[in-house]
């Protein structure tokens, strides 16, 4: 793999400073927007009176733990527009999730605010190892989810030559990945998984292609899979998080050089990482939720937005802004079976130590009697399809998750595209338990 380390003169001076320097920055910021937030959101300015808290309560950074949080319920109950704090004509654009239940949240930005999100995946696409003039193949999903567009305009603002694909026609990104050669491509992990198959399908080596670096996120996915990924394609893959309601994707990512989690654009969000049973802020290093102010934001200014997201803050090494850990799973996936607590990026672990099996998975919950069962959907890798190697791959899938997860599981080993395929976020689990 190419050693692509940006060197010091190519990153925004911001992202080496000093701590205090990074910390005043935030202050000042964190009050211009508690302000800004309070005089143009009805939404806020009733939430802060009702807390009975107010911007001027805010003296150093910690104070922040005064103010109440905002939930993705508060942006459902003010659809669609309700908690934007910009003039509904200073909005150039909305993106939306659309989530699993209920209504769709919409954020808006103002011209600024795609300004500063261009600027921010740029610098995530740097960090990544890529540079100005290089080729990017954007595969994540464009319309109005943030992946493809974020992607977009952070790769022309760095001065790429950007490919805008989108998710789907698999075919098709390998023709187009042969035929253009890029260097850098921007799509989830999962979906990065099929294309692998596809060029397998095609007779293609993908440690012969013209990608050097991936920038994965949207889903949680494993270190694991990390080196399944560079090893089948020769190249560095590299972690990139973000949230619509925050900005979109390049609120946190990975430098090329050090891989070891991702490092927070801290001149324009804020973290804290809370105990999600009590809200109360817990110290660096401990593992919680991971919340988000925002900084700089105008169309949607979002005051300790709680993500969901568990991780826990590390300090800066490449960069001096601090770090997210790769982010195990959100709240809402936690898996309960039999009052252990398990996370899919658990099971991807396990299915990555068995050499018989590919790592599309997908997790079926069923309840029968009163009793939770779980089934792990995998399938078999070429030359494993035998009767005898699949029950033994199941085997040994199975006693892996006994022995490291701690749960009993039943292992299914279907055939090559046995498993459900997604050509973005992947669906990892199908919970069929009756509601409480
Ligand atoms: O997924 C934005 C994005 C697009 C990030 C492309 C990275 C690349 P949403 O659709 O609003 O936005 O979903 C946000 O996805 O709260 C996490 O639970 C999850 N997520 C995003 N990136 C990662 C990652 C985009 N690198 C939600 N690792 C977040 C784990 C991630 N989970």
């Amino acid at each position: 793999m190419t050693d692509l380390t940006p060197t010091k003169d190519m990153l925004d001076p911001i992202e080496t400073a000093a701590r205090d320097e990074i910390e005043a920055l935030q202050f000042h910021r964190m009050k211009r927007t508690l302000k800004h937030a309070y005089d143009n959101s009805a939404f806020y300015r009733k939430r802060f009176d009702d807390h009975d808290v107010h911007p001027d309560d805010l003296k150093t950074l910690a104070d922040l733990a005064k103010f109440p949080f905002t939930t993705k319920g508060d942006l459902r109950d003010s659809y669609p527009f309700g908690m934007f704090a910009a003039p509904r004509d200073k909005i150039v654009r909305v993106h939306a999730s659309s989530g699993t239940t209920g209504k769709p949240t919409v954020v808006g930005y103002t011209k600024h605010d795609i300004d500063v999100w261009a600027d921010l995946m740029a610098r995530s696409i740097r960090a990544a190892g890529g540079r100005p003039g290089d080729i990017a193949h954007v595969a994540y999903g464009y319309g109005l989810f943030t992946g493809g567009l974020g992607a977009h305009y952070g790769a022309e603002r760095l001065g790429c030559t950007v490919v805008p694909v989108s998710g789907g026609m698999t075919q098709r990104q390998v023709t187009l990945i042969t035929d253009f050669k890029p260097s850098i491509i921007m799509v989830t992990p999962s979906y990065m998984l099929s294309i692998l198959d596809e060029f397998r399908r095609q007779g293609l080596d993908p440690r012969e292609s013209s990608l050097q670096v991936g920038l994965f996120g949207a889903e949680p996915w494993t270190n694991a899979m990390r080196c399944e990924i560079e090893e089948a394609f020769d190249m560095h893959a590299v972690d990139i998080y973000g949230l619509s309601e925050i900005m979109g994707p390049g609120v946190a990512a990975e430098c090329v050089e050090t891989k070891d989690g991702l490092h927070i654009w801290e001149d324009h969000f804020y973290p804290e990482i809370i105990d999600p049973e009590t809200g109360a802020v817990l110290p660096d290093g401990e593992i919680g939720e991971l919340v988000f102010t925002t900084l700089t934001k105008e169309g949607l200014p979002m005051i300790r937005y709680r993500t969901r997201d568990l991780t826990r803050l590390l300090p800066g090494t490449a960069r001096s802004m601090r770090r997210i850990e790769k982010i195990t799973g959100r709240s809402d996936d936690m898996i309960i079976l039999r009052g252990v607590n398990v996370f899919p990026t658990q099971v991807e672990e396990q299915i990555l130590k068995c050499e018989g099996l590919t790592p599309h998975f997908q997790i079926e919950l069923t309840r029968d009697a009163h009793r939770d069962d779980m089934t792990v959907h995998v399938e078999h890798a070429e030359g494993y399809g035998t009767a005898v190697a699949r029950k033994a791959s199941a085997e040994q899938l199975a006693h892996h998750i006994k022995s490291v997860v701690g749960i009993t599981t039943k292992i299914v080993v279907h055939e090559p595209e046995g498993v459900e395929r997604s050509v973005g976020k992947a669906k990892r689990v199908v919970d069929h338990r009756p509601k409480a």
